[in-house]
């Protein structure tokens, strides 16, 4: 085939990506919606802050669920299809929780659409990376959490627009069925990947994908390759993983995951407006406005860092961000000590710290540890090994969202926000000696290194 067939099939590598990201707009739209619904639920129905936290939460029990079942499931059923029945649930769960009418159906409804979210923060990603061309893969994958904090912002956009209105957090959470709508329909068009396809064995259905997707006529030699890196991978299992050298990168995964949820992110994500309100701004509408602000720079700081994280690295983002989440949380913490002194520029002095907070995680924490955790497994334990790190990414998630407002209450806000920064400034020191510079390596040196058992500060 020409250049053309080319074009049109990059085009259609594009789209694919593009349509199976929708995934990640729901888990953003999904997980950022609390934060702007939360203010009048907890009026309506008077809620305590133990109550509001399981309202809140209730989406991470959901998705630990959910990320623990998605291997199993994508594996049987197909990528395509689980993303379809993920497309389902989450049309439902957005249905119940808008039509809630006490808090027990509410918590369920998140319960549900968490298990949605949790499925699909692991088969999207597999999704796109097994029906990407490896040249385009880096980017494409990234394209996922870029979707994510794009689906955060819509999520505070719609909550800003519904907040004036009667019974607006029912709008705000039945807003949920656009994108699930757009995303089921969208997969319906789209084929499985020839991975899973060769798996099953349908090997004529697998070439017609590839033919599609690279242009080529002859593609025997990629289907072929697929069937060799599948013989390496059958027969992982747990006790694969318990080999010495498997430890360290482990080690690694489950700790970024373990940082880039204990410094806080999620208290901002769903709790920005209640932060908002706690330094003084006593309208609900403002609250959320701010909130907006604090979506957009996340965006807009995600499209830098995945311009630079190819450049300049992801350690050197690592250190400006972990060290712009330790300095910012520290004034956060101070700005809540000093109230009294700081009277009507606290609020202003909360925006600006919740800003710059945010701009330090999306350059660093939020798109690098997805990505590196994506590099550092070998092939034959890579699926096992990222269901480990992404269900402890939702644990420390579910564990800092539960207890966020009992710290508050038995710390002060000031003392919560310092002891995530005390988290920040344990990653710094993680980062130094466990990160692995992955920049410009490919993937069999990294694995390599780590079989030699080779410090990964000397990658
Ligand atoms: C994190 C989420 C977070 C989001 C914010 C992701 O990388 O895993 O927990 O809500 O970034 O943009």
């Amino acid at each position: 085939m020409g250049e053309t067939g080319k074009e049109k099939s990059k085009g259609l590598v594009v789209v694919i990506a593009a349509v199976a990201a929708v995934g990640g707009l729901l888990f953003g739209f999904d997980t950022g919606v609390i934060s702007g619904a939360l203010l009048f639920i907890k009026k309506e129905w008077a809620l305590l802050p133990i109550s509001q936290e399981f309202v809140v939460s209730a989406v991470l029990v959901g998705a630990i669920l959910g990320a623990a079942l998605s291997g199993k499931l994508a594996d049987r059923f197909g990528r395509r299809r689980i993303i379809i029945a993920t497309a389902v649930i989450f049309a439902v769960g957005s249905f119940a929780t808008a039509l809630a009418h006490s808090v027990d159906m509410l918590i369920l409804g998140r319960i549900v659409i968490g298990i949605a979210i949790g499925v699909a923060s692991f088969t999207v990603p597999l999704y796109i990376s097994e029906i990407s061309p490896a040249k385009m893969r880096g980017a494409l994958v990234s394209l996922n959490q870029l979707a994510i904090t794009i689906g955060i912002v819509a999520s505070y956009v719609i909550d800003d627009f519904f907040a004036g209105t009667v019974h607006g957090w029912r709008y705000m959470f039945a807003m949920g069925v656009v994108p699930a709508v757009i995303l089921g329909v969208g997969m319906l068009f789209l084929s499985e990947t020839p991975r899973w396809l060769v798996r099953q064995n349908k090997l004529d259905e697998a070439r017609h994908v590839v033919r599609a997707l690279s242009g080529n006529e002859n593609v025997e030699e990629d289907i072929d390759s697929i069937k060799d890196s599948l013989a390496l991978e059958s027969g992982t299992s747990w006790s694969e993983l318990a080999q010495p050298w498997l430890r360290l990168p482990l080690f690694i995964g489950v700790g970024l995951m373990f940082i880039q949820q204990v410094t806080g992110i999620n208290t901002v994500i769903y709790y920005a407006p209640t932060i908002f309100q706690m330094a003084g701004f006593s309208s609900e509408v403002v609250a959320i406005t701010a909130t907006v602000g604090v979506g957009v720079v996340n965006v807009l700081m995600t499209i830098v860092s995945i311009w630079l994280i190819d450049r300049i690295g992801r350690k050197p983002l690592m250190y400006i961000g972990l060290t712009g989440i330790v300095i910012t949380l520290g004034l956060l913490g101070l700005g809540f000590k000093e109230q009294a002194v700081l009277g009507g520029a606290l609020k202003w002095a909360t925006v600006a710290s919740v800003i710059l907070y945010i701009a330090s995680f999306a350059v660093s924490l939020g798109p690098i540890c997805w990505l590196i955790i994506s590099e550092i497994y070998p092939l034959k334990i890579r699926g096992l090994a990222m269901s480990i790190a992404t269900m402890s990414n939702w644990l420390f998630n579910f564990f800092v969202a539960l207890t966020f407002l009992t710290l508050v209450q038995k710390l002060t806000a000031a003392g919560a926000f310092w002891l995530y920064a005390i988290v920040g400034v344990i990653g710094l020191i993680f980062c130094y000696y466990f990160v692995p510079e992955t920049k410009g390596h490919s993937l069999e040196k990294i694995e390599e290194h780590f079989k030699l058992m080779k410090s990964p500060r000397d990658l």
